[in-house]
């Protein structure tokens, strides 16, 4: 017959197995748990889980309950040391109910932290017979001993926290693959084709031929999808550096904490899941170009940390004191108004200074419609090979249609309104209609009959405004963006000068 405390024990497990086996990948808490459990179901004071660094020869404490358990994660235990490097030499379990007199005890770290033992049970944590770290159970209450009974239940928890672990390690392990597959195939073949013909897009280019040769940051901007990222791989391409990678980072695709550990790496141990020591994007991109888009999004402390990189090229990983030196190339974009973040105190000025070294402006296809025949010839016939269908071309009316539309969302809305083209196409050339473009409702300006600034200036701006808010499908937050004031004063310009939205 099973005890109250042996049903419970085993109700535990059952619980703690589900979680492993339902692909938990918070091994931390997974394994706070755990040792919760243990410490509980075993009734004493506290407990810690240490793990085993092979590498520095020592355990830590990757958790630690009991009212002890903040000072006692300071430590870290030599293998020759103490009653749980003891476990791990001899891959064996051990009760200790005399710990004041026993001679393998690390008295010193109790008596810095002010925590006499009196008993404790040391298990080591198995996968497949090898240690991985060990648990320790420390005073028994009620002055109790701790007995054989007690010592198989905890390995029992033991082996489950090791499997816990071992389960989320081996997840990050294929995860990292994946991702420096992943990175190896956009550094090897992930370039795009950039289509230019316009006079304004061939000075850009001869303006990248020269950054190129320089090592200098360089900030990209322009408005989004005008093609800041194939100008940072032309950049790149054109370099000396075009042998080694070419990384990319989103600096919006990600929370700052892990953002963080993207762009640097971590140490094992440095938070929560940070099983495994892992390389971040500066390290991989290691005699190459680093790209950093959306940099208007990246946080302040973040700003600090690259800013150093950009000064003195070092920076640690996310929870280690070791510096690491790197030759990396940094470009950064953005469709956001850096200067008006840097007066807002959203962004640092002197990172702003120190990235804006080489300013990259690319302008809106808007102010180059020439590029518009090119562009349009191009993703044509990449979408005539993802929908296996033949056009001969744009009807007329189609090309004069796509070069009056404005194109609020540049390339990519040229890309987008010719892929669905194809998909729509009927005919043996793309028809006006097959393109969905919204008829541009604003005429070109027209003089005001009187000759005073005043009402020529006022008719301008209403004009301009109702111009700028139809590229933006009357989005009043977009569009004041792109006019650079504030929302307010756009609505109360919109009143003023009685401008039709919508
Ligand atoms: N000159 C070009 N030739 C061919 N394709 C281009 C060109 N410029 C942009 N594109 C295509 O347009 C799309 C948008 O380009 P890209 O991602 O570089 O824009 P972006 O400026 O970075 O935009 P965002 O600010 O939204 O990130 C991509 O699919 C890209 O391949
Ligand atoms: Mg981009």
């Amino acid at each position: 017959m099973l005890s109250k405390i042996d049903l419970q024990k085993f109700n535990t497990l059952i619980e703690i197995n589900t979680l492993i086996n339902s692909n938990y990948e918070d091994a931390h808490s997974l394994v706070t748990q755990i040792l919760d459990s243990a410490t509980r179901l075993c009734d004493c004071e506290s407990s810690s889980l240490l793990l085993l660094d092979r590498d520095a020869g020592e355990l830590y404490f990757e958790i630690a309950l009991g009212s002890k358990s903040v000072e006692v994660k300071r430590f870290t235990v030599k293998l020759e040391e103490g009653i749980a490097g003891w476990v791990v030499r001899h891959n064996k379990a051990v009760i200790i109910n005399d710990v004041i007199h026993d001679t393998r005890h690390l008295h010193t770290i109790a008596r810095q932290i002010d925590y006499p033992t009196q008993t404790m049970m040391a298990v080591p944590m198995r996968v497949k017979d090898r240690c991985i770290g060990v648990i320790e159970l420390i005073n028994k209450k009620n002055n109790q001993l701790f007995v054989q009974d007690d010592l198989e239940w905890l390995e029992i928890f033991a082996n489950q926290a090791a499997l816990a672990i071992v389960n989320v390690q081996s997840i990050e392990k294929a995860r990292s693959e994946i991702q420096q597959l992943q990175d190896q195939l956009k550094t090897d073949q992930g370039y795009h084709t950039m289509i230019a013909k316009s006079p304004i897009m061939m000075t850009k280019l001869e303006l990248v031929e020269r950054i190129a040769k320089t090592d200098s940051s360089v900030l990209i901007l322009g408005e989004s999808g005008v093609g800041k990222e194939l100008f940072a791989e032309q950049i790149h391409l054109r370099s000396l550096r075009s042998a080694k990678p070419f990384i990319r980072v989103n600096c919006a695709a990600l929370p700052e904490g892990l953002l963080e550990s993207e762009m640097f790496g971590h140490v094992k141990g440095a938070f929560t899941n940070a099983i495994a020591d892992r390389r971040g994007r500066f390290e991989m991109a290691e005699g190459g170009t680093i790209f950093l888009d959306e940099i208007g999004d990246l946080a302040l402390p973040l700003q600090a940390k690259l800013l150093r990189v950009i000064q003195e090229k070092t920076f640690e990983k996310v929870g280690s004191g070791t510096s690491i030196t790197v030759n990396v190339r940094i470009l950064a974009a953005t469709n956001k108004n850096v200067e008006a973040l840097v007066a807002a105190g959203e962004f640092r000025h002197d990172l702003y200074y120190r990235l804006n070294v080489l300013p990259l402006y690319i302008p809106p296809l808007r102010q180059r419609p020439e590029d518009i025949p090119e562009l349009a010839a191009f993703f044509l016939s990449k979408g005539m090979l993802e929908t296996k269908k033949q056009f001969e071309g744009f009807a007329p009316e189609a090309m004069d249609a796509m070069l009056a539309y404005s194109w609020p969302g540049n390339i990519r809305e040229l890309e987008n309104c010719v892929e669905r083209a194809c998909v729509i196409g009927k005919n043996q050339w793309i028809q006006e209609e097959d393109l969905f473009l919204k008829k541009t409702a604003t005429p070109p300006f027209q003089e005001v009959g009187s000759r005073d600034l005043k009402s020529a200036v006022t008719a301008f701006r209403a004009y301009f405004i109702q111009k700028v808010l139809e590229e933006h499908q009357g989005n009043q937050t977009e569009t004041a963006k792109a006019l650079d004031i504030q929302r307010t004063y756009l609505s109360k310009l919109i009143k003023e000068l009685n401008i039709h939205v919508g």
